[in-house]
């Protein structure tokens, strides 16, 4: 099922203010993440939280500081991000109980794709902005996930019709990488996730309050109108179906 924003334009207002809206069942969902975060610390270490600080991770990076978790948080800081992001990130090192780790690309292949391609070659052709991705995030992603049994991601089930099906644990790619994924979010509306940030005064990206639902790297996000999907301004100029960067991709 896929979601449609609903937001103003006329009328900024806090993200807070416009979208919390706890879901009935919010209680028992915030349970059930909790005992998930919890059954991931005791039984599946190494783990790791994946953040890109957007509003689903900054909820769970708040939920492992609050349950004293034995979770390490890693962000893929790609050379490419928005001055908003990058600051959060930095109130965030500095006020986490759980160690923020930052992974970056390998500079000397940064410079060799951007001397070859241009800097603006994730517009050329999907295999450019692919090779892009490759470099800025998928190389420093294996190096984050290298030894690790789990990770921890906010993937939500209502982001975009190809995450309607994303399980709370993902043991499909414990064959092929000995990895199992946790998607402790899965089931929370986009209400249930700014109820959260509001009731427990969760410190966000403000880009959020700016009609960015969904934040990446800068040349590659744009704010959304009213009623576009979630997704919208993500990667714009492809199609709905590409719009992915091989985070969560599968073989
Ligand atoms: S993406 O694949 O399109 O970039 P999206 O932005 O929806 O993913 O984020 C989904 C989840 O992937 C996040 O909740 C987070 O767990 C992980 N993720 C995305 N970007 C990053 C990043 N830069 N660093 C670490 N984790 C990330
Ligand atoms: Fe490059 Fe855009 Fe992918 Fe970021 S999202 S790695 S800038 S193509």
């Amino acid at each position: 099922m896929t979601s449609s924003l609903i937001s103003s334009r006329s009328a900024p207002a806090k993200a807070t203010a416009q979208n919390a809206k706890a879901s009935p069942d919010f209680a028992a969902k915030l349970m059930e993440t909790k005992a998930l975060l919890q059954r991931a610390s005791a039984e599946f270490q190494p783990v790791t939280q994946a953040s890109s600080l957007g509003a689903e991770d900054v909820v769970i990076t708040h939920l492992i500081n609050s349950l004293q978790l034995d979770i390490p948080i890693f962000m893929l800081e790609t050379g490419a991000l928005h001055t908003e992001t990058l600051a959060l990130l930095e109130r965030t090192q500095a006020h986490s109980r759980a160690p923020v780790v930052v992974y970056r690309p390998v500079q000397e292949s940064v410079l060799w794709f951007i001397r070859n391609e241009g800097q603006d070659a994730m517009y050329k052709s999907m295999q450019l902005r692919k090779a892009c991705c490759n470099v800025r995030k998928m190389e420093p992603l294996a190096r984050a996930l290298k030894g690790q049994k789990a990770w921890i991601t906010g993937l939500r089930q209502e982001q975009s019709t190809a995450r309607a099906e994303v399980p709370l644990l993902d043991d499909s790619e414990v064959s092929t990488k000995q990895l199992y994924k946790f998607n402790p979010l899965a089931k929370w509306t986009w209400g249930d996730v700014w109820h959260y940030i509001a009731e427990n005064q969760v410190d966000y990206n403000p880009l959020h309050d700016q009609f960015f639902p969904s934040i990446g790297c800068a040349p590659c996000t744009r704010a959304i109108s009213l009623g576009e999907e979630f997704r919208a301004g993500r990667w714009w100029w492809e199609d709905e179906a590409a719009k992915e960067c091989g985070l969560h991709v599968k073989n």
